[in-house]
């Protein structure tokens, strides 16, 4: 059995992949001195924001610095001012604001997502003001450039405007730390003129990198031009990791999730994530069993499942934490790492990937991620005990149906050596989402150090951009 518990109760499970016919103990002795160089790298980035051989985009050293971000102090990225201007923004929106639409695409859009997929849920929208602590509507946009959901998109807030009369108003906020991408900028811009020529009244709030003068982002100019409120995303921390920071933090703000006790949760998960010891720091655990799986045992595929259709969003989040972090080429130039990470929800896709986690190719691990506590009851009504198919679940909870699921899946599948670990959160709240997603960061800081890559840029995403500038032009004045 190998479980670590953290106070608050949030566990790492890692029985089911850390044993002798998976990886084994053994096994890992051969990698203890890469681990403490790991962790030595580690303290350093803690220290200094410098992780050895990282270079910005333009090819310069670059500070890392999300290990600082649950750290809210004067100095930091997140000051006690900037938390406090994020809870005036939620104010004011609760106050005055009917429907928010943020648009952003990669990190300036999956981690917000995740909090209010998890705080808010799929039925926010249809809520009642009253039902939703008077705080608005939520939509997202500008993560795609499919016409059929901005024009649906456009529909939906003129149909709110019209029952709801005048004094309606939408706040559009424009996540881009580039500043001119092209799914959010089209989708903003394509919005912005439908809400203009409806007469439906709405503000911009800006989100983007902050500098002025020669590195001034497009984003940041037509901000300053028109008076926009400017929120940043701050050097130091690329898009898969700036949840933490305004980025995220700023849908948190408008929907009234607690974003002190999100980033306690991280802070929480961080102090659990500066042991050298495997068997006491979560993230470096996470980080080892599934390198080794990968480099030696060819189980370099990661399906990560959370039980719970709202946490769905937060295994989209990990796909680009992994995705862009580690598959890359290795900075010694010894050939490529990466591990191909796929969402899956349970119970959902037992019923749609199951068969092949459970008899196809022996190359995945699967992540499993229990909510141990629902915070609601709902129990199966003995309605049709007279047939014994439903009367053997009548009576049963619904979340212990699916933690039980959970745990038949495991077994079922740990049956047949096929990796797997569970990651259990206490319930779905602030603060163990604050540990679960930092957790993720540290691991995949470990993994990155322990595969030899630099977790922090993403070159191979520059490929096809060189390409779609050219063509894009080829079409301009031929619409
Ligand atoms: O993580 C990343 O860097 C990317 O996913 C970016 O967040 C994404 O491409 C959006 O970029 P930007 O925030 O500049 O619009």
């Amino acid at each position: 059995m190998t479980k670590i518990v953290l106070p608050s109760g949030f566990t790492v499970d890692a029985t089911n992949i850390l044993n002798d016919k998976a990886v084994s103990s053994e096994s890992l002795l051969h990698y203890f001195p890469k681990l403490a160089d790991a962790v030595k790298a580690a303290e350093k980035v803690r220290h200094t924001g410098v992780v050895d051989g990282h270079l910005s985009k333009d090819g310069t050293p670059e500070a890392v610095l999300f290990p600082e971000l649950p750290y809210v102090e004067d100095g930091h990225i997140n000051s006690p001012a900037v938390l406090e201007r994020l809870e005036a923004l939620g104010a004011h929106a609760k106050a005055d604001i009917d429907a928010v639409v943020s648009f952003g695409i990669g990190g300036s859009f999956l981690g917000g997502k995740v909090l209010f997929d998890a705080y808010a849920g799929e039925f926010w929208n249809q809520k009642s003001d009253e039902a939703r602590g008077g705080y608005p509507q939520v939509y997202f946009s500008g993560n795609n450039v499919d016409p059929h959901r901005t024009q649906g998109l456009i529909d939906t807030l003129a149909a709110s405007a019209q029952a709801k009369g005048d004094g309606f108003k939408v706040m559009l906020i424009v996540i881009s730390k580039s500043g001119s991408t092209i799914e959010p900028m089209s989708n903003f811009m394509v919005v912005k003129e439908a809400l203009e020529n409806k007469g439906i009244a709405f503000e911009v709030v800006a989100v983007t990198d902050p500098h002025e003068g020669e590195k001034e982002t497009l984003l940041h100019k037509l901000a300053s031009r028109e008076g926009w409120p400017i929120f940043s995303v701050p050097d130091g921390v690329g898009g898969r990791f700036s949840v933490f920071t305004e980025v995220g933090l700023i849908i948190g703000a408008v929907i009234g999730f607690d974003l002190r006790a999100f980033l306690d949760g991280a802070k929480a998960m961080d102090q659990a994530c500066q042991s050298g010891d495997i068997l006491e720091n979560p993230a470096l655990l996470c980080a080892i069993l599934k390198y080794v799986a990968a480099e030696e045992k060819g189980r370099y595929i990661e399906i990560m499942m959370p039980y719970g259709d709202s946490l769905k969003s937060f295994a989209e989040w990990y796909v680009q934490l992994l995705a862009e972090s580690l598959g890359k080429h290795r900075d010694d130039g010894n050939g490529s790492y990466g591990r191909t990470p796929v969402v899956a929800v349970g119970t959902t896709d037992m019923h749609a990937q199951t068969q092949e986690h459970q008899e196809g190719r022996l190359n995945k691990v699967v992540s499993f991620v229990r909510v141990a506590d629902w915070g609601v009851k709902l129990l199966v009504p003995h309605m049709y005990d007279d047939f014994d198919k439903l009367a053997a679940f009548s009576g049963l909870d619904l979340g212990l149906i699916q933690n039980t699921a959970l745990e038949a899946n495991a077994e079922a599948l740990t049956g047949d050596n096929r990796y797997n670990m569970t990651v259990t959160i206490p319930k779905v709240d602030e603060f163990s989402l604050g540990e679960l997603m930092f957790m993720y960061c540290w691991a995949i800081f470990y993994e990155g150090q322990l595969a030899g890559v630099d977790a922090f840029n993403q070159p191979g995403v520059e490929v096809y951009k060189k390409l779609l500038g050219p063509k894009l032009a080829k079409h301009k004045g031929g619409n």
